[in-house]
């Protein structure tokens, strides 16, 4: 037993080792839950990114942290293997075809019990304890039998899949009951309870849609857009794009529309930034998508762009938050596609962004976060002509609807999203 009041337990540390130096790791969990921690203290048990470190707890950036260490063989089974080639495509509908693996389910096991373990050692007596998402879903289960003392919460930031998908998963009823450990499991969408909720009814849950520090988006001054703008051409239309490198994130069908558009001569004077961080680079399925993209890319600025002048700016690294600031403020239309998402925070960023109701949102129907911004320009990323559609009318946009979009963002933070979950368990 520990002296720690309340622990988050994620997959993640909020930084990753790399080398001898840590970074911000990646993804919107991190994002979303490094502020609340700050804020309300606690400590954070998670993983450090690398298979190499036998780390001991240290403090970073405010935040108290409890390194999980992983070998190489939980690294490509647990992390690699079940929770991004089982799970994931599972929990995004099918996307890709899910592989399901004996072996990668047993390390799935070992390493969730790893986090159990790390986190009865580290909670003090009737701690709170708040599990996140797809890759823990049994640390619950194996907690509640080594620290029944304790109060646990989950949430899960990805979608949760109609029973008829879920059902695939031959771990099916390990994973429920794994989860049933908890007091209370939190959703981003009502559809992702209601799904949870046709499998079992004897656990409690909810739907609490996550949000971001809205007060940490740096507005950008005039100086470093104008200076950002002059360094894409001075182009009429900014169009910005900003994910991981993930083949849910719709990334080439949002490349494709504007491509379409450019030939048809419906969009011109125009370009196009997108910004991706390198993400689960080793799996098959992210080399091809990657491996699109860039041909996409390619293919656009050898048919549409001129020397010095590209259509599509392209960086394929992290960008430090203050310079993401910029580009969000800068973008006159912001484009999130996936096929898929269990909110996408970074369509909230670009709100919040925008206190004045310029730009122009293009949102997937199928993003959680289409849930609360639903005046956006909203596409069916399947569907290329509404991914078009909804481009060229955002060329035009209505300031209103971003002033209300603003607004909603600005209420609806992370800081009352921890507390509407934290008040509920
Ligand atoms: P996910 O959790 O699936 O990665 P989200 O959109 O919810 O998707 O969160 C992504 C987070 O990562 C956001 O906070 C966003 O600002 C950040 N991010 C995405 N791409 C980049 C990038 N190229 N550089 C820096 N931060 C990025
Ligand atoms: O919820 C989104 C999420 O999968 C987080 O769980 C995860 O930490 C993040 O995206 C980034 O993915 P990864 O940790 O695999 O790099």
């Amino acid at each position: 037993m520990g002296g720690n009041e309340f622990v988050v337990v994620a997959n993640r540390l909020p930084v990753d080792k790399v080398g001898d130096h840590y970074e911000v790791s990646p993804g919107g969990l991190v994002a979303a839950l490094a502020p609340v921690l700050r804020s309300r203290g606690g400590c954070w048990v998670g993983w450090p990114g690398d298979t190499s470190s036998d780390l001991a707890p240290f403090t970073f950036d405010g935040i108290s942290l409890v390194p999980v260490c992983l070998d190489q063989d939980d690294f490509e089974g647990f992390y690699e293997g079940f929770s991004n080639s089982t799970l994931w495509p599972l929990y995004h509908d099918l996307i890709v075809t899910p592989d399901y693996n004996q072996d990668w389910w047993e390390r799935y096991v070992a390493v969730n019990e790893k986090f159990a373990r790390a986190t009865a050692e580290t909670a003090a007596e009737n701690a709170t304890v708040w599990v996140q998402d797809y890759q823990l879903q049994l640390v619950p289960g194996m907690l509640r039998e080594l620290r029944p003392d304790l109060t646990i919460g989950f949430f899960l930031h990805i979608p949760f899949p109609a029973p008829a998908l879920f059902q695939q998963l031959p771990w099916r009823d390990e994973i429920l009951a794994g989860l049933s450990g908890c007091d209370l499991i939190g959703f981003q969408r009502t559809t992702d309870e209601e799904n949870f909720r046709l499998l079992t009814t004897n656990i409690r849950t909810g739907t609490f849609p996550i949000s971001i520090d809205a007060e940490e988006i740096e507005q950008a001054t005039e100086s470093s857009i104008s200076q950002l703008r002059t360094s894409l051409g001075d182009p009429k239309h900014v169009l910005l794009g900003v994910d991981r490198m993930d083949y849910t994130k719709g990334i080439l069908q949002r490349l494709l529309a504007v491509e379409e558009l450019l030939e048809e001569g419906l969009l011109d004077d125009v370009a196009v930034v997108q910004l991706a961080t390198p993400s689960r680079e080793r799996l098959g399925h992210y080399r091809k998508t990657r491996r699109e993209v860039e041909e996409a890319i390619g293919r656009i600025n050898g048919r549409f762009g001129e020397i010095g002048r590209p259509i599509v700016h392209y960086v394929h690294r992290g960008v430090a938050k203050d310079k993401l600031g910029v580009y969000y403020s800068a973008a006159d239309i912001m484009l999130v596609t996936p096929f898929k998402d269990g909110m996408n925070l970074v369509a909230k960023e670009y709100v919040a962004a925008h206190p004045d109701g310029d730009g122009a949102l293009v949102l997937s129907e199928f993003a959680g976060a289409a849930v609360e911004l639903n005046q956006a320009y909203l596409c069916n990323p399947f569907d290329l002509g509404s991914i078009k559609s909804a481009i060229v009318a955002a060329t035009e946009p209505d300031p209103a609807r971003m002033r209300a979009m603003y607004d909603w963002v600005m209420e609806h933070d992370v800081t009352r999203w921890a507390h509407d979950f934290l008040e509920a368990l």
